[in-house]
């Protein structure tokens, strides 16, 4: 796929991944309690779903704060799922991808060294020679994008050239409101589950700075599956109003 970015000043095409942002959701739209500690949301049979769309992309990705804070794995949990993926000759699991203003991530971080899994860490200016140097020293690929914030445009392009054609964005909020913002998110995938944890300041689907109704992202409701235990899986097409 191709699209337009800052389509008012550069003109510039740039090709990326197709991207599928998955989420776990309450009904009141919050996908952690106030104390953000990563609380379960999903059922066990929205996990399987999870491992399979893991296992059915080429690289997963998550934001600073849910990699710094919680240190996911982020690998196929399935060692059937492993397997197919060995014999459709791909890696084991797919790239992980971490989206990081200041990369100070710890050597020993389950999101470096459980796998295996290639790692690429996308970060900014503001990350020191000695954290890079780090990072380096245990094989991650780190590229440098921009010096406030991540250039996620230039970073989906990035990991388009390094093979990812199908990306798996798994938040938190802030991340994904940066990529609707860019236009660049495909596919919604939101497991709703029937529980509400309130809480003005807990973190939702999409946080940030917020959209006027203007720039309002349109969805295209794909898909609607009920799950035994009552929850409901939501698929959705972003449909950006300039395509
Ligand atoms: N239920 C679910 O499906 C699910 C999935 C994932 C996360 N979560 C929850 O989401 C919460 C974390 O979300 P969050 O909103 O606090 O943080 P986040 O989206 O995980 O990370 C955002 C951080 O990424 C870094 N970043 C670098 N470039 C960026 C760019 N261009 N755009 C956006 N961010 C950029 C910034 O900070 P740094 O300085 O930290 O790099 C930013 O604060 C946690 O409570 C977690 O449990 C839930």
């Amino acid at each position: 796929m191709e699209f337009v970015s800052d389509s008012n000043r550069k003109m510039e095409i740039l090709t990326k991944p197709y991207i599928i942002l998955n989420a776990a959701m309450t009904a009141d739209g919050k996908i952690d309690t106030i104390t953000r500690r990563g609380a379960k949301i999903s059922s066990e049979a929205d996990w399987s779903r999870v491992d399979e769309l893991r296992a059915a992309v080429d690289a997963v990705m998550v934001g600073g704060k849910t990699l710094l804070n919680e240190d996911p794995r982020l690998t196929v949990k399935s060692p059937e799922l492993r397997r197919k993926r060995l014999e459709a000759g791909k890696s084991e699991n797919p790239l992980k991808v971490g989206i990081v203003t200041d990369a100070r991530i710890s050597a020993k971080a389950r999101f470096l060294n459980d796998g295996p899994a290639e790692v690429v860490i996308f970060t900014t200016s503001q990350a020191s020679s000695e954290t890079l140097h780090l990072l380096k020293e245990t094989g991650v690929r780190v590229v440098l994008a921009g010096d406030e914030l991540v250039d996620l445009p230039q970073a989906m392009h990035q990991l388009k050239t390094f093979g990812v054609d199908r990306l798996l964005l798994e938040g938190g909020g802030t991340l994904n409101a940066s990529m609707f913002a860019e236009e660049l998110i495909d596919e919604v995938q939101v497991y709703l589950a029937p529980v509400i944890f309130a809480g003005a300041d807990a973190p939702t689907l999409a946080d940030g700075a917020g959209f006027g109704v203007r720039e309002a992202v349109p969805l295209a409701l794909e898909n609607i599956k009920i799950l035994p235990n009552g929850g409901v899986l939501l698929t959705y097409l972003a449909k950006y109003k300039g395509e």
